[in-house]
């Protein structure tokens, strides 16, 4: 019988655990979440963030701006963010408009309230074995094999995709719990003849059910990080219902790997507000 991994399961762990650490804190964390343009994905992916914010008592703000903003306006919201004892996570709603600099516009957050671990700070924390904030989705993974006893240490693991946000901590992540990693990607000839010796494999190349039973060994564990639209369902990565038999564990989509990456986000909200209490 192959395992499933069920994201919500695990996210329900993490919240009861995150009540607990919230009962104890001086202040009430709150996230700020800057939202630019109409992109559906995300106006979606905001309001469940502010849900959960809501559910679990913790408080939220959603900063809209129409996709002709500029980057100086954005530069000052957060700058005014930054110096908002009030505001203790600040996360900023990707995809942005091709004419703001994502990358100058992550570098202007304070690394204490920078929730998607996305600056250098946070990344060469991680790097170093140090880690602090760090990527809601690589983290969720983690947890999730973490929740299932699923040992990593000293396995053959490989990170389909190269992205800041999920293939780059992916793979530093699972490097830092001693496994033997390798990154496939686009440019990586014959992906094949690496995942089929891969014990787990993350995939999170954002192409609809791209892995299919060829690219897997018997006995695997197959983490989907995708998500795509197709006809009125959800699918990830992975062709789920010809690979589910082969693997020793699997991660649906949804119900996956989607739950842990909010309950990741709310844990470094909260993380990010104890971290600034104990500044002071
Ligand atoms: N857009 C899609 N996923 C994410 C995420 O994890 N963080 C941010 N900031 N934007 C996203």
């Amino acid at each position: 019988m192959t395992l499933i991994l069920d994201g919500k399961k695990v996210a329900e762990s993490i919240y009861s655990q995150l009540l607990l650490e919230v009962s104890l804190l001086p202040v009430v964390p709150k996230l700020a979440v800057i939202l630019v343009g109409n992109d559906p994905a995300s106006e979606t992916y905001v309001r469940s963030k502010a849900k959960k914010c809501q559910a679990l008592g913790l408080q939220s703000e959603t900063i809209k701006f129409p996709d002709s903003v500029s980057e100086e306006t954005l530069l000052a919201k957060v700058k005014e963010l930054n110096q908002d004892r009030g505001t203790h996570g600040i996360l900023i709603q990707l995809p942005l408009p091709s004419h703001i600099s994502k990358s100058r516009l992550f570098e202007s957050l304070d690394p204490l309230k920078d929730v998607d671990g996305l600056t250098a700070e946070n990344a060469g924390r991680l790097m170093l074995g140090k880690p602090r904030l760090v990527p809601c989705t690589p983290m969720g993974v983690m947890e999730m094999l973490k929740f299932y006893s699923i040992p990593v240490e000293g396995r053959r693991a490989v990170v389909l995709g190269r992205s800041e946000i999920v293939g780059k901590p992916m793979a530093q992540l699972l490097i830092n719990a001693n496994a033997t990693v390798t990154v496939c990607h686009s440019k990586t000839k014959d992906i094949g003849s690496f995942t089929r010796s891969a014990e787990i494999i993350v995939a999170a190349i954002g192409k609809a059910k791209w892995v299919g039973p060829d690219l897997i060994s018997e006995g695997a564990v197959v983490v989907d990080v995708g998500i795509h639209r197709v006809g009125d369902g959800l699918c990830g990565d992975v062709d789920y219902e010809k690979v589910e038999s082969k693997c020793h564990a699997i991660s649906p989509v949804p119900g996956g790997v989607g739950p842990m990456t909010i309950a990741i986000l709310m844990k470094n909200l909260v993380l990010a507000a104890s971290l600034q209490v104990k500044k002071g």
